[in-house]
């Protein structure tokens, strides 16, 4: 069964074709990063306009790079949530449209399970299994029980942890985002040179949830003091330790759901996931079964939109023409006594 996955849902125009929800045979992602960099981040009209211009070359070199006619897909499925309204508008309606036009199968997908998906494209992984999705839109540490069957256990209270860097990074005057950015500065500091607050969550429904906006301004502080004559504090030093205090935060809550569920499988996914000092802190853990998708399908991609399309599709399901886009994040399960979305 070969797919065609449209992503629109913000500001990566992507599209691949993807075999039996396994074999990557194109993946083209054009990215709007140079149309926003100058805004400090994504604008969203600027995105849907964007989005208009590119999608059909974009859709296009896909079937041209897998060697394909539009003719020859088997299903075709794009992102309906969450995501920037007018964005998802324009990949959602250009699947539909071809979906009607060519008389093939169509589904919506959603973007968190999606990236939760992504490790999957190189191989099968047994559920259960602890996700954990790091973005610059999302913080989710969740058991998996399905492709599309999540239970949540913890969130962030605040920032996303992609948000946060890129918040930092700005201060750090990185354009948007910064998260790589701080990354590649983190490599030449000492991540122990400052110890950054840690939040004080640890009981009842907070038990795996994270909280981002206290480490962010006290990495802000701790920037505008370096600017001050005669600091010794150095720029690779505030952000290997900010870098260290980010994801220390997330990797502990992480280990708490490892613990209490007994499940060792932990799967990453998300741009976040990309980060270096995350993927050698938890590669180094040989008590686990860690999976992170290749760099290239961290971010927002075309491929995991067509991968879990191709398992909504097997299992018979089909949305209609009707299937709205949505900004919001859906509904996941939550655990017993948690509250929110
Ligand atoms: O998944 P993604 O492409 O888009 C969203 O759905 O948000 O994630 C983008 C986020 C941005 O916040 C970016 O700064 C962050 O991922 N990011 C990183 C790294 N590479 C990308 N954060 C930390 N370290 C990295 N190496
Ligand atoms: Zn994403």
């Amino acid at each position: 069964m070969r797919i065609l996955g449209i992503e629109s849902s913000c500001d990566e125009c992507a599209a691949a074709v993807v075999e039996d929800g396994r074999t990557i045979l194109s993946s083209v992602v054009a990215t709007q990063i140079p149309v926003h960099a100058k805004y400090d981040g994504v604008v969203p009209e600027l995105a849907s306009r964007k989005h208009v211009e590119w999608i059909s070359g974009v859709v296009g070199e896909a079937l041209r790079t897998a060697g394909m006619k539009p003719s020859g897909l088997d299903g075709i499925a794009a992102t309906a949530r969450p995501g920037l309204i007018g964005a998802l508008l324009v990949g959602l309606s250009y699947a539909k449209a071809m979906a009607w036009a060519l008389d093939k199968p169509f589904v919506g997908i959603n973007h968190i399970l999606a990236h939760l998906y992504a490790p999957r494209l190189s191989g099968d992984i047994a559920c259960p299994y602890i996700g954990l999705l790091v973005s610059g839109g999302h913080t989710l540490i969740c058991r998996v029980d399905g492709f599309d069957d999540i239970i949540v256990l913890g969130t962030t209270i605040d920032d996303a942890v992609g948000e946060a860097f890129d918040k930092t990074a700005r201060h750090f005057g990185f354009g948007y985002p910064g998260g790589l950015a701080i990354d590649v500065l983190a490599r030449k500091g000492d991540p122990l040179a400052f110890r950054f607050p840690v939040p004080n969550l640890h009981k009842g429904e907070h038990r795996y949830d994270v909280s981002y906006s206290g480490l962010k301004t006290a990495a802000i502080r701790q920037l505008e003091q370096f600017r001050a004559p005669g600091s010794e504090a150095s720029p690779e030093n505030i952000a290997a330790s900010f870098e260290k205090a980010a994801i220390d935060l997330l990797v502990s809550r992480l280990l708490r759901a490892v613990d209490d569920t007994g499940i060792r499988v932990v799967v990453a996914g998300g741009g976040v996931a990309a980060n270096s000092y995350l993927r050698n802190l938890l590669g180094e853990r040989k008590d686990l079964d860690v999976r992170f998708p290749p760099l290239e399908l961290c971010g927002d991609n075309g491929a995991m939109i067509a991968g879990l399309a191709f398992e909504r599709f097997r299992r018979g399901d089909r949305d209609p023409f009707t299937l709205n886009a949505s900004p919001r994040v859906p509904v996941f399960r939550r655990l017993p006594g948690r509250s929110g979305a």
